[in-house]
This record gives structure tokens, C-alpha cells and sequence, in this order.
């Protein structure tokens, strides 16, 4: 009988967690990890509990949710242990969600689950960026999957995207805004000029920011991701520490008073592109003109741009952090995991190592800082075009945009200058 049609014989099941012993036509699960990804897909699976039974054709349990912590009152208890052999030994858990984040022992705990013929759905960037090739083959060999929607861009079904309808294309370009933690501070540092270490306090009492929330403001976080949806989308695997990386912990707030001047926005941008047969990849703050799509792009969101050579562009936007958008799509991965029970799905990335080419051959413009009696030397090495401003937050400096040049070329001429207060990139 199809699962479709089965699951009406279980309507009755609608309470948040089942231990639910004898029933036959069930899936169980289990969680790894109740801090807020973990209690966001219990709540999920508590909240949407109908329509992921209709959804998965079946109905689908929580059978256990692994912490070492205790939560008394919380319904989690019936549930809760404190023993992952619980659940490696148990037959009847079919999907593990694994929301512990960071390699240890998030790792081993997936080997083994799905080594033992579990499928694993998680939102943990880090482990996906490390050892997503292994799992993947793991998975593969043992009829499970290994899925990972939410390691990417929070709640955007953008892996599903990259593997299931932008199958047609080749993909020139994959790039976006890939942290939410990084995207809210440098809103608020723009809209309501608050400090950047309160606003980062502000992110993770949100919930956005990674546990060693360094992770985000240095660009690791983005790197890695950018190498995920980069090795989906080429092909093979970009390794996440070959991907050039800048954080955004040198934003200032006289940064942001000349970004205003010059009507753009400063946005941590992530980009994967090929071009003629070469391959780059770049996390750093951008200048973001007006009239580009990501400029509008605000607080907690995330928007992914994608470039293929028969679709032409499209952009996905939406929740890029945050409990409830992480485990929306942890919880979707589990139905689909459900619902392919047997068959490992199709992802692009497949076996193999893609090489990145250095940036110095890309060309951009630049926007530059220097101390004011500094402006006539400036000319001197950029030309007599640039045109010098200041700001009233900065009245001891200038600043000019250059003319397009490569990341070579600017380099050179920074060194010929010295004194450079700072630099950054324009995308354009
Ligand atoms: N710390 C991450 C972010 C969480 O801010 O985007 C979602 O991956």
C-alpha cells in the first residue's frame, strides 16, 4: 500500500513525542543535540506533526533525543537520554537528525549511524565542509542518505535547488550572503549604529551565532558553506581552507559612514565562479551597489545568486539562521529521507578535488582609505580621475574609489602608496 494511503490508518497519533510500542506502520527518529537546532526540530516535529505524517505518508516519531544535559518540565523528557548506543543499537530508528554541531563527536556519531543503515539529516556546516565526501560515500553504500539542506543559507531549500532542479545547467556562478549572524551585525552597525560587540552579544542571544561565534565574524562559517554549494554546483569537491577568506571584525563604523556617502551597502559576500576552465572562490566584506539584487538584503536574512548557462540568473532568498527556519529544513531533509527509504538520492557532488586559480587575475574596483595628506601621492599611483572625500566621522582621512583593476594590479599600487588605512572590495 503507498505510504499516502497508509498513514490515514494513524490519524490518531497526534501527540508531540510517542514511545508508541507495537505500531507497525511508523517511523521512529531521533535527535542529536537539544540546544537550539535540536529543540527547533523537536518543535517542528511537535507544531507540524499532521502534515509531516501526510507529508512523509507516514507517520514519523521522535523516539529519542540525545543530550547530556537534563531539562526538567521540558517535554523532552520522555524521550531524552543521555546514551547514543541507544539509539545506534535500536532497529527502529530509521533517521537521526544530527544538530550537535562542531567534529566531535558529531563525526563518529554519523559514521556509525549510517553505517548501521540510518539515514542522517543535519545542519552542522562544519562537519558537511570536512568530511561531507566520506559521509556522503558512507551513505551511499548502505542505501541511506546523508542529507544536509540546513547546513547552507538556514531555511533556503537551496541544496534541493542545486540537486534537483538546476540539474539542466552548468553553474558559472554560485554567490551570496551566506551568514546571518555577520548580515544582522552589519545591518544594525548601518541602520541604528550599534556597537559591533553588542550587536553580536544581540545575535546570539537570537540564536544566529555559531557557539564560538568567531566562526562567523572571521568568515569561516561562509567559507565553508561557499565551499559546499560550490562543490554541488561544480562538481567535485572545493576544499573550504583553499577559500580566500576576510571576517568582518575590521568594519568600522567610519566604514559604514562612507559606505552611506557613496550609497552602498558593506555585506559579507561569498562567491564560487568559473570561468574559461578556471575556478575561484572568495568570502570577503563587499561594497554593494544600489542597484544590485543583494543590497536589500537586511538583518538575519541570506540570499544565495545563482548564475547557469542555460537558466541564466536566479536568487534565492530568505531565514538564513535562527532555531525554527534551521530545523524547518532538518525536518524536511528527515521526510525526505522518509520517503526515500532504500534509495540514495542524487547529489552533484560528486568525487574529486577541484583546484582553485588565485584571485590576482580578477578585476574590480576597489575603495580605498588613506590618511588626507596622503591625497597627492593617491593621485600620483591610482590617477588624476580618483575623486577624494571624507566623511565627518573620519576628518584626518580620505577616501576614493579606483578604477577597475585587478586584484594584482590594486595590491601593487597599495604597496607603491603605503599607508593604506584600509581597503574594500566593490562587487559590481
Ligand atoms: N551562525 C550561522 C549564521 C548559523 O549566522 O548564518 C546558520 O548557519
Amino acid at each position: 500500500m503507498p505510504r499516502s494511503l497508509r498513514w490515514q490508518k494513524h490519524k490518531e497519533f497526534a501527540v508531540p513525542f510517542m514511545t508508541n510500542e507495537g505500531e507497525e506502520e511508523m517511523i521512529q527518529i531521533a535527535i542529536l543535540g537539544y540546544g537550539t537546532v535540536g529543540s527547533g526540530v523537536a518543535e517542528v516535529f511537535r507544531t507540524n506533526q499532521e502534515l509531516i505524517d501526510r507529508r512523509a505518508g507516514v507517520p514519523v516519531r521522535v523516539k529519542y533525543v540525545l543530550d547530556l544535559r537534563d531539562f526538567p518540565g521540558d517535554p523532552v523528557e520522555e524521550v531524552l537520554t543521555h546514551d547514543f548506543q541507544d539509539i545506534l543499537q535500536d532497529p527502529e530508528v530509521k533517521v537521526v537528525a544530527e544538530v550537535m554541531g562542531g567534529l566531535k563527536p558529531a563525526y563518529d556519531f554519523t559514521k556509525q549511524c549510517l553505517e548501521s543503515g540510518k539515514s542522517v539529516c543535519t545542519s552542522n556546516t562544519e562537519l558537511v565542509a570536512a568530511h561531507g565526501p566520506e559521509l556522503m560515500r558512507i551513505a551511499q553504500e548502505h542505501h541511506v542518505n546523508y542529507l544536509y539542506e540546513a547546513s547552507c543559507g538556514g531555511g533556503i531549500p537551496i541544496i534541493r535547488a542545486l540537486n534537483e532542479a538546476l540539474t539542466a545547467d552548468e553553474i558559472d556562478e554560485i554567490s551570496g550572503i551566506l551568514n546571518g549572524t555577520t548580515n544582522y551585525i552589519l545591518t544594525e552597525m548601518t541602520e541604528n549604529g550599534a556597537d559591533f560587540e553588542a550587536v553580536l552579544k544581540e545575535a546570539q542571544e537570537l540564536g544566529y551565532a555559531e557557539r564560538n561565534p568567531e566562526a562567523d565574524i572571521e568568515g569561516h562559517d561562509a567559507q565553508r558553506k561557499i565551499a559546499i554549494l560550490s562543490s554541488i554546483a561544480f562538481g567535485k569537491t572545493v576544499h573550504y581552507e583553499d577559500v580566500h577568506t576576510e571576517g568582518i571584525t575590521k568594519i568600522t563604523p567610519v566604514d559604514i559612514a562612507y559606505a552611506k556617502k557613496l550609497k552602498m551597502q558593506i555585506r559579507l559576500l561569498a562567491s564560487g565562479y568559473r570561468s574559461e576552465g578556471k575556478y575561484y572562490a572568495i568570502v570577503a566584506p563587499f561594497l554593494v551597489e544600489k542597484k544590485h539584487p543583494l543590497y536589500s538584503v537586511n538583518g538575519v536574512f541570506n540570499a544565495i545568486f545563482v548564475k547557469g548557462n542555460m537558466l541564466g540568473d536566479a536568487m534565492f532568498y530568505g531565514s538564513g539562521a535562527g532555531k525554527l527556519p534551521t530545523a524547518s529544513a532538518v525536518a524536511a531533509d528527515v521526510i525526505e529521507a522518509v520517503k526515500s527509504e532504500g534509495k540514495t538520492l542524487y547529489s552533484g557532488w560528486g568525487e574529486g578535488k577541484i583546484g582553485l586559480s588565485s584571485l590576482d587575475t580578477l578585476n574590480r574596483r576597489f575603495f580605498v582609505r588613506i590618511p588626507a595628506d596622503r591625497a597627492e601621492a593617491a593621485k600620483e599611483v591610482f590617477g588624476e580621475q580618483i575623486r577624494l572625500f571624507d566623511v565627518e566621522e573620519a576628518p584626518d582621512e580620505k577616501g576614493f574609489l579606483t578604477e577597475v583593476l585587478t586584484e594584482k594590479e590594486f595590491e601593487e599600487k597599495a604597496s607603491a602608496l603605503g599607508d593604506v588605512i584600509s581597503r574594500l572590495r566593490v562587487n559590481m
